[in-house]
């Protein structure tokens, strides 16, 4: 599913993020522009971050 719409992000996109290392909301942020223009997924996106950092 589509986290970032702006952006065209997924929550599978995200999950592979994290399991390559990245491990905060700012990392996202930087690295894929998760959040940067209406900002509407930030939460959403937090809370994959958090939960697939916790699984890994
Ligand atoms: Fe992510 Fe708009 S949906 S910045």
């Amino acid at each position: 599913m589509y986290v970032c719409l702006c952006k065209g992000v997924t929550d599978k996109t995200i999950r592979r993020a994290v399991d390559d290392g990245l491990s905060s909301m700012r990392e996202l942020r930087q690295q894929y522009g998760v959040g940067t223009q209406c900002g509407c997924c930030t939460q959403c996106a937090k809370s994959i971050v958090k939960d697939a950092v916790a699984e890994r």
